[in-house]
């Protein structure tokens, strides 16, 4: 479908924003939204006051030069594209516990696939193994997707390495270089940590009730405002860019191309998601350190599996071992 095909449906935002910079008629906009010209002028005016940089050019409309940086549905939804995304199921919070935590809330309570939680801060964002994912307000992304995917539990894991995938594309979309995704659920730049992705569920033996993919991803994030162990760490795209990032059309660009390929898998199956993963991750022939819960070893990351695993061969005795649960750390 075409951005523009609807924009009698769309709302004043929506139809700016879709302008991308053309001005669009105060006829127009009335028309679209059914309100007279004094209507319009006075939403215009609501958007300018809510922060909104809205441009006024006589005898042709109105153009919108500049959004605030705020998540909210209002702001984000003008840019949602796609079928499961849907503004009616996002939920912004300017601070929360997790938005993991607040996510699996609402999906036990029902809630469908393509519900979105973000949040501008998070007070107890967690990371694997019980660490803690630092949120500080205004400058990241924080986000949890609810999904239902027809699969068996132990694919679950299988929505982290799709998420990886499209986040990388997504970072890669604003001409960031160097981006590698990191099995099973990293994105490094310049070998630090960019993102980081928490997938969680629930689920009977056979049948997945819900999953929960969180990430959080280091936007304009300047490292002096985390813990010093974590500026070791850590890397942002704007330490990368040196530029202030826009964080509403780079999630709602990330829902876009996670539905994409979330469509593909459910079709096709993750052999559909298998080599782009692989291309993106450049793992195949790295030396890597693996980290399992009971041993640790060394080796050459061979491939990826059908089923999302890595295979690894061991430096030592060179067995192939499949790493099933892990970290996986390129040498
Ligand atoms: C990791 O690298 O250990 C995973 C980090 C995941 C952090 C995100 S931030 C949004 C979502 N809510 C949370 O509490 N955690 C995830």
């Amino acid at each position: 479908m075409s951005l523009f095909s609807s924009p009698c449906n769309d709302e004043l935002l929506s139809l700016l924003q879709r302008r991308e910079g053309q001005p669009v008629s105060g006829v127009e906009i009335g028309r679209c939204l059914g309100i007279s010209r004094a209507a319009v002028w006075k939403r215009i005016q609501g958007l300018r006051l809510a922060g909104y940089k809205v441009q006024s050019m006589a005898g042709q409309g109105y153009v919108l030069d500049e959004i605030p940086d705020l998540l909210t549905r209002e702001v984000v939804g003008g840019w949602l594209r796609g079928a499961i995304f849907l503004p009616g199921r996002y939920h912004y919070f300017s601070e929360i516990d997790s938005t993991n935590a607040h996510a699996a809330r609402l999906a036990v309570e029902g809630a469908e696939e393509g519900t979105v939680v973000v949040a501008d801060s998070q007070t107890r964002g967690r990371g694997r193994l019980g660490r803690v994912w630092e949120s500080p307000s205004g400058v990241n992304l924080y986000f949890s997707m609810i999904l239902r995917p027809p699969v068996e539990p132990r694919h679950t894991a299988q929505m982290t390495l799709i998420s990886g995938l499209a986040l990388a594309e997504t970072v890669a979309g604003l001409g960031v270089q160097g981006v590698e995704i990191k099995w099973p659920n990293d994105l490094l730049l310049n070998g630090g940590k960019l993102a980081g992705i928490l997938t969680e569920m629930a689920a009977e033996e056979d049948r997945v009730h819900y999953v929960v993919v969180g990430v959080g991803l280091n936007v304009n994030g300047q490292m002096l405002a985390y813990s010093p162990e974590i500026q070791q760490i850590a890397r942002s795209l704007h330490d990368q860019t040196q530029k202030t990032i826009k964080r509403a059309p780079l999630l709602a660009d990330f829902l876009f191309r996670f539905e994409e390929w979330y469509r593909r898998y459910l079709t096709h199956g993750f052999a559909a998601i298998r080599d782009a993963w692989i291309e993106n991750s450049g793992i195949r022939g790295k030396q890597v350190r693996v980290n399992l819960m009971k041993e640790r070893f060394s080796g050459e990351a061979v491939d990826m599996d059908h089923e999302g695993f890595l295979i690894v061969r061991r430096q030592d005795d060179q067995n192939l071992v499949r790493v099933i649960a892990g970290d996986v750390t390129p040498l």
